[in-house]
């Protein structure tokens, strides 16, 4: 008998879990400061539903339909053709995505463990308080060789853990306690940001749009923030659809999943620009990394309680990290168990002990290690770059593919409708999507390094 969630309630969670990760509130606040405050979130929102609940579903229904791995559901839907190699660049790109990810969720822990000890809130001999002291800290905890190794091990041991434990056991059970516990934290820390003096200032620059901002490379960043946040292109939506009972309705799970992972994007945001602006944060102090590991910090200096804020934030993002880098592993996981018949045991550890490697390489690479560079990039900007830029886009546009010519065109009518049984308007949209819309809009994001 194939493993299947055992409620409807796990099976959202789980998903959840997988879509919420430091996609939503490491990488989310920095696009969105990059590109132009709220009008990339118009974007992100109109790509979300445009694209991102229809491929969704359409993941959804390979893995459900294959009942299968991400690489034995193209075989099976398609029996004799090579559309399973779709599914190797999903194992490729779960790799590439899991191994600079790791890093960064060590990071994550390594910061949590050093608010609860005070460590990080100690000052830095012979530098300014406040952010010259965060930043000394940063380069300390991230940048020195072994320190956030360690870590990355340790979250790589839990990641082993909880996939040991299986599809119910493990992943939905963790996800079942720590989902909840995400969404009341990041709802605490939200009404303690929107309470503080000038918030509203913050929240404008995030909520009302300029739409003069809006440009190509504002479109083509919130479409791969969308496929990056929703864990679209890499067969970690196809392995989980085949754990999802037949009965599933792929529209309402996929719109569930995707408006709670933008309610924590929308968070996120409603978190960090009111602190910054209240107090008087620097734009330089908002970019990319530094945004959650320098200035968030210094925010909490500002609050009663430093360590205690500070502890159950970093909490939280290890939180959602955890439920989504098992999800990057169980795509390999699923493969070595349902093609090559391993016990789970030992399916877990051939999955994840390479990633021991990798991770350490890409951790290395950043503390400056010059071996370790690919094309003037360290190891960890080329993983990254790579998976978002190239292996996720292609991954999708790939599946696109695929349901127009591998597969009988009712195909995905047939799945989002379970064999006609439900009758809705959206999974006619849906399906006119994925055939029409999606494959040229992922194909401009492909070619547009190249314009
Ligand atoms: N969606 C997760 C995040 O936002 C990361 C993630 C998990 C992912 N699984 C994925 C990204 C599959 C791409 C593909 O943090």
């Amino acid at each position: 008998m194939k493993t299947e969630f055992s409620s409807r309630l796990g099976l959202i969670a789980a998903t959840v879990g997988s879509a919420v990760g430091l996609g939503n509130i490491w990488r989310f606040p920095a696009e969105t400061q990059e590109n132009g405050g709220g009008a990339f979130l118009l974007v992100y929102i109109i790509c979300v539903f445009l694209l991102g609940i229809p491929m969704m579903m359409a993941e959804f229904s390979i893995g459900r339909a294959g009942r299968t791995d991400a690489v034995g559901s193209f075989h099976r839907l398609a029996p004799g053709k090579k559309w399973w190699l779709i599914g190797i660049i999903g194992i490729v790109a779960s790799y590439t995505v899991l191994s600079f990810y790791m890093v960064v969720s060590g990071w994550t822990l390594e910061y949590f463990f050093q608010s609860l000890t005070g460590n990080l809130y100690t000052q830095v001999d012979g530098v300014a308080a406040g952010s010259e002291s965060f930043k000394a800290h940063m380069n300390d905890y991230v940048l020195t060789d072994w320190n956030p190794i360690l870590f990355t091990a340790i979250m790589l041991v839990i990641n082993i853990a909880i996939l040991l434990g299986g599809v119910r056991k493990g992943i939905e059970r963790i996800a079942n306690i720590l989902m909840p516990l995400l969404f009341l934290l990041l709802i605490v820390f939200a009404v303690v940001s929107l309470s503080l003096p000038n918030a509203s200032q913050g929240v404008e620059y995030f909520l009302a749009p300029d739409f003069s901002s809006i440009t190509p490379r504002v479109v083509i960043n919130a479409l791969g923030q969308a496929f990056f946040s929703l864990s679209l292109g890499l067969g970690a939506l196809i392995t989980y659809g085949s754990y999802f009972p037949a009965k599933v309705k792929l529209g309402p799970t996929a719109c569930t999943v995707a408006l709670l992972d933008m309610l924590v994007a929308i968070l996120m945001g409603l978190i960090i620009f009111p602190a910054v602006v209240s107090f008087n944060l620097t734009d330089e102090a908002m970019a990319g990394t530094t945004l959650i590991f320098v200035t968030l910090p210094e925010v909490f200096t500002h609050l009663p309680l430093p360590r205690l804020w500070s502890s159950l934030f970093f909490l939280s993002l290890c939180v959602a990290a955890i439920t989504s880098t098992v999800s990057l592993g169980e795509v390999t996981i699923s493969l070595l168990i349902d093609r090559f018949k391993m016990k789970r045991r030992t399916a877990t550890f051939a999955a994840m002990v390479p990633l021991f490697i990798l991770s350490m390489a890409c951790s290395l690479s950043m503390t400056g290690v010059d071996r370790l560079s690919i094309g003037g990039m360290n190891l960890f900007d080329f993983f990254d770059n790579l998976s978002t830029n190239i292996l996720l886009p292609a991954g999708t546009l790939l599946v696109c593919i695929f349901l127009r010519l591998g597969v009988p065109r009712e195909f995905l009518q047939r799945e989002f409708s379970n064999n006609g049984t439900i009758k809705a308007v959206y999974n006619r949209a849906a399906a006119f999507s994925v055939h029409y819309i999606a494959p040229w809009l992922i194909l401009l994001i492909l070619i547009s390094p190249l314009l």
